[in-house]
């Protein structure tokens, strides 16, 4: 593997959970891989765990990591070709990536969907501006349309919990203040697709994902219809993909309760707005995984980063 920018770069989800899993039970095991060589973080968005998590997973694996909140403290960059750069740009795409390239063995970047212009989150100009002009390996630690760490790190979590061979799994929107891109949600649904699970998504009308994403997999408008009998209830909320970008509904009515959630354990990628997304009665309860699955985001940034160093 030389990049990891998708689920699509697992060759085999089982596999990588497996793996990951035993590093969790001894995550200093290869800190001789890393020796000598250097991550770079480039963050153009805020984060908590994915920035610790992958650092944890880097100095794990002997990994000397450099971090760059990039874009507070970055050039603002250019990523069109033959622009006249008399505006806001200040460095080229070209000369970033490829300076970065020489600080560092593998690249790590996190850019977020400006959910403003489809077309141009789709293009993922960052994320594949890296990819095109860096000469090392590039690891997405969320993306345009993207979150895979997030999403291997909730795969390692549905494994633990060994429910039973083919699990309900329900993927449900909640409402948010503020409208929120559908990395994490499609990639939750990606990696679910390659699972033995009974998966359910449901959201109000209008919330629709991708097609391209979902395919197949069924939606239930009715949120208690969907949620009864689950075995897992995993909550996100993402703004309006047809009306791309727009979140003009706060339903109450989709807050995650205690009630809906039964007897199945929650799932959420944190952070989250608590009595918003979810009431304080599930997140403080046992059948809550919030902090487990912030915990598996180490040991699923370190199967990746393990990965790329034995191939590269
Ligand atoms: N779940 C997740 O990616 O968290 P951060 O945004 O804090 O990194």
């Amino acid at each position: 593997m030389k990049h990891y920018l998708s689920i699509k770069d697992i060759d085999s989800l089982t596999d990588w959970v497996s793996e990951a899993r035993n590093l969790k039970s001894n995550p200093t095991e290869f800190k001789a891989l890393g020796k000598n060589k250097t991550i770079g973080l480039l963050f153009f968005n805020n984060s908590l765990r994915t920035r610790l998590s992958t650092q944890k997973a880097a100095m794990n694996l002997g990994l000397d990591v450099i971090v760059m909140n990039f874009g507070s403290e970055g050039w603002a960059l250019e990523y069109s070709d033959g622009t006249v750069m008399d505006q806001g740009t200040s460095e080229h795409i070209k000369e970033a990536a490829q300076v970065v390239s020489q600080y560092c063995d593998i690249i790590a970047i996190r850019a977020f969907a400006g959910l403003q212009d489809r077309e141009e989150d789709e293009s993922e100009k960052v994320l594949n501006g890296f990819k095109k002009y860096a000469s090392v390996p590039i690891v997405n630690m969320e993306s345009s349309v993207g979150h895979p760490l997030q999403a291997l790190a909730d795969a390692i979590t549905l494994a633990e919990q060994n429910i039973k061979k083919r699990p309900k799994v329900v993927l449900s929107w909640a409402p948010h203040p503020k409208a929120l891109p559908h990395a994490v949600a499609n990639s939750f649904i990606e990696m679910m697709q390659l699972q033995n699970a009974e998966f359910v998504i449901t959201h109000p009308e209008g919330y629709e994902l991708d097609p391209r994403i979902t395919q197949k997999t069924t939606i239930e408008y009715d949120q208690k219809k969907a949620c009864a009998d689950a075995d897992f209830i995993y909550v996100k909320n993402w703004s309006s993909y047809k009306d791309y970008g727009k979140a003009s509904n706060q339903d109450p009515d989709w807050t995650m309760t205690k009630e809906k959630v039964g007897d199945a354990k929650f799932m959420h990628c944190l952070p989250v707005r608590r009595n918003m997304v979810v009431e304080d009665a599930v997140l403080d309860s046992d059948q809550s995984l919030v902090i487990e699955q912030a915990n598996n985001r180490t040991y699923s940034a370190q199967i990746v980063l393990k990965k790329i160093l034995e191939n590269n």
